[in-house]
């Protein structure tokens, strides 16, 4: 039985733990540091597994500790757990933590960020991974399996590549809901409810990134499949294209990874 030990019991924590008790894994095998106290009644209450409130050396039987605290806590959320962690292997969904920080913090070369996205809280998440050299397959395995819990995950080569990561699916999400809020405002524009409006464009966007995935063809080729010459849909991208909307999306994306790189070089 693996112990698993998560340092912040919030929103990220709980998702994983949830997921990992759905499939099978023992309550008596997770530990918890949380120190607020309502949060950890909360999280009693949910998985009936109590928290502790501050780190202890019974945390040195853990063999994986997984870091979901916010990255401005993590150094003093660390410091007490230095001693008893070294031995275990590291797994951190911070934003913009780098791996080297995890390093130097916990004494433990084995070291594995992932970069979810907020739909991992209904287990529809998204999260790129990325292993040091000295996390083996098993690992790496054991990492994946846990992260599955919270939806699907990709595993990428450099470090570097997790800002894209960020910049893709992790700051994704508010780029479609801005997308969807443009479509359903110009719905209730049209005459439309804002409710017939909202479930339009929602389903919209979850049918349509289904069929993409279960069709499996280029997005170009969906996209033309959808686009008669002269028909509607032909004048909406039109009229996108004279706006440079594609254009505009690659700089947004550009920006955000521009900024999660800055902010792990202020992190450390
Ligand atoms: N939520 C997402 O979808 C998402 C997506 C991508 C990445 N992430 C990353 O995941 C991490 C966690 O995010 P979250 O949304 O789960 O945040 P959260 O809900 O705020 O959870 C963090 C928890 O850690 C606790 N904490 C604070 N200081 C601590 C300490 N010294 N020792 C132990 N626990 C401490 C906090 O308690 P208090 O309430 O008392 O502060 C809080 O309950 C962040 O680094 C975030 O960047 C989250």
């Amino acid at each position: 039985m693996t112990i698993i030990a998560f340092v912040g019991g919030g929103n990220m924590a709980a998702a994983l733990i949830g997921g990992l008790l759905q499939s099978g894994h023992p309550a008596a095998s997770i530990r918890i540091v949380e120190p607020d106290a309502g949060q950890r009644e909360r999280l009693t209450a949910r998985f009936g597994i109590a928290p502790m409130a501050r780190a202890d050396a019974t945390l040195a039987a853990a063999q994986l500790v997984v870091w979901a605290v916010k990255p401005q806590v993590f150094q003093e959320a660390a410091a007490p757990l230095a001693d008893h962690v070294a031995g275990a292997l590291q797994l951190s969904v911070m934003a913009g933590i780098r791996c080297e920080a995890i390093v130097r913090a916990t004494g433990s070369p084995r070291v594995v960020r992932a970069m979810p996205n907020t739909p991992a809280l209904i287990g529809q998440g998204i999260s790129g991974l990325f292993a040091r050299q000295e996390v083996n397959d098993a690992e790496r395995e054991q990492v994946r399996a846990l992260l599955d819990c919270t939806g699907q995950s990709v595993w990428v080569e450099r470090e570097e590549a997790l800002d894209a990561v960020t910049a893709l699916s992790g700051s994704g999400p508010a780029y479609v809901f801005l997308f969807a809020e443009a479509l359903v405002q110009a719905g209730c524009d049209m005459g439309l409810t804002p409710e017939q409006s909202r479930q339009l464009v929602l389903s919209t966007f979850r049918g349509a990134a289904l069929l993409a995935e279960a069709d499996g063809a280029p997005l170009a080729e969906l996209r033309e499949r959808v686009t008669s010459k002269g028909g509607t849909t032909f004048a909406a991208l039109e009229s996108m294209r004279a706006d440079g909307v594609a254009s505009a999306i690659a700089r947004a994306a550009q920006a955000a990874q521009r900024r999660a790189a800055e902010l792990g070089r202020s992190l450390g």
